[in-house]
């Protein structure tokens, strides 16, 4: 093969990798640096890189310059090694290699890296789940502890309402020990209801009948008034591999939310819709969204709506999105918010749904 062409195809190799590669001579001139390490460093594309030192195109990364510098110096050279770099705070998995010639003289170094920073992210979600779970579990304990004492006192509220019928003054003070206690016991079940594991009783189910009946029920909740509720979801949608209740459950507890961000005025608009979902068609989801031109979310709490108990309501107790996103999760589904102040909200869950004939290939 003639030289020429064998450079070329090496220069177009180290171009078109997608790890970072960065590689000095023997005196620490930049040989070669390409695309992604310039993105992964941050740096701007630079022709005259090449023939500058190394820990001058490093600068803003002295934690990097070091690795490179011990490159000559060690004898075992890190491989498969991470750094997080502190300006930028993102993780690089690397490995640095000699390079060497033909008579083993060593004749410079290469640096090849990733950008590991989303993998991080994935694992610190895993741990955040580990939490929750340990949460959930402690949090379902006390719950049930609290349960059997709660009733004890409303029910011995309850006889000595009875026992002093002519205190009117006892009678008024009995009955708000017993709300609270009644109020205290619904928070308890809630709470209970969050944080036990979900078990799905996975059906065929027609989503169009999920929206008819949560209709009905976040009715039951909070009153309509004149608020105009506008459904277009096509009885011929494919069906879905999901638990009708839960699912009743999230498009109820929306809905609601719905209702009660409109204060009995405005509209609703539900709409669902099949999407593909990877490039072979293979598969699809039910995209289903509910949106009302209610005040909105305000932006810096956006990020908290699904925590459970975040809540801007007086009585709401914030477990009603917390309770949605986990349902969905289940369902393997996904859930996104858009809201703006002024214009309204609009929640979305995509769903996965089988194409039949298009799988099973
Ligand atoms: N459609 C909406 N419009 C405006 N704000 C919303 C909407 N949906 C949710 N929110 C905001 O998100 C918060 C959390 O909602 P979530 O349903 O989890 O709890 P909640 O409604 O406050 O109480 P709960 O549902 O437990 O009774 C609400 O308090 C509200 O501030
Ligand atoms: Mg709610």
């Amino acid at each position: 093969m003639a030289k020429s062409i064998d450079n070329r195809f090496f220069r177009d190799m180290v171009a078109s990798m997608r790890n970072g590669v960065l590689a000095i001579a023997r005196d620490g001139t930049v040989v070669v640096i390409n695309a992604e390490a310039y993105r992964i460093l941050g740096l701007r594309t630079d022709a005259g890189d090449p023939g500058r030192h190394f820990s001058d195109l490093l600068r803003d990364h002295p934690d990097l310059v070091r690795v490179m510098a011990s490159a000559f110096e060690l004898s075992t050279l890190p491989n498969r090694a991470e750094l997080r770099l502190k300006t930028s705070g993102k993780v690089i998995g690397y490995t640095l290699a000699l390079i060497s010639d033909e008579r083993a003289r060593v004749r410079g170094a290469a640096l090849l890296f990733k950008d590991l920073t989303l993998v991080e992210q994935a694992e610190e979600r895993e741990r955040l789940r580990d939490r929750l779970a340990a949460l959930g579990e402690m949090a379902a304990t006390i719950a049930h502890e609290v349960k059997n004492p709660l009733a004890s006192i409303e029910v011995m509220a309850g006889l000595l309402r009875r026992q002093m019928a002519d205190r009117a003054d006892v009678q008024g003070l009995l009955s708000d020990i017993i709300n609270e206690a009644k109020m205290a016991n619904a928070i308890v079940l809630e709470v209970l209801e969050f944080v036990r594991p979900i078990r799905l009783q996975v059906d065929r189910t027609a989503l169009s009948k999920v929206v008819e009946d949560a209709i009905v029920m976040a009715e039951r909740k909070v009153p309509r008034r004149n608020t105009l509720i506008d459904v277009v979801v096509p009885r011929d949608l494919p069906t879905i591999q999901g638990d009708y209740h839960q699912l009743c459950q999230v498009v109820t507890n929306l809905l609601i939310n719905a209702l009660e961000a409109l204060g009995g005025r405005g509209a609703v608009r539900i709409r669902a819709a099949t999407r593909l979902s990877d490039e072979q068609d293979r598969a699809a989801d039910i995209e289903l969204r509910i949106s009302d031109d209610g005040p909105g979310i305000p932006g810096e709490i956006t990020d908290r709506i699904f925590n459970p108990f975040f809540t801007t309501k007086p009585q709401g107790s914030g477990l009603g999105l917390a309770i949605v996103r986990k349902i969905v999760d289940a369902h393997e589904g996904r859930i996104d918010v858009l809201s703006a102040p002024g214009t309204g909200t609009t929640f979305t869950i995509a769903l996965p749904v089988e194409v039949p004939g298009r799988l099973g290939f």
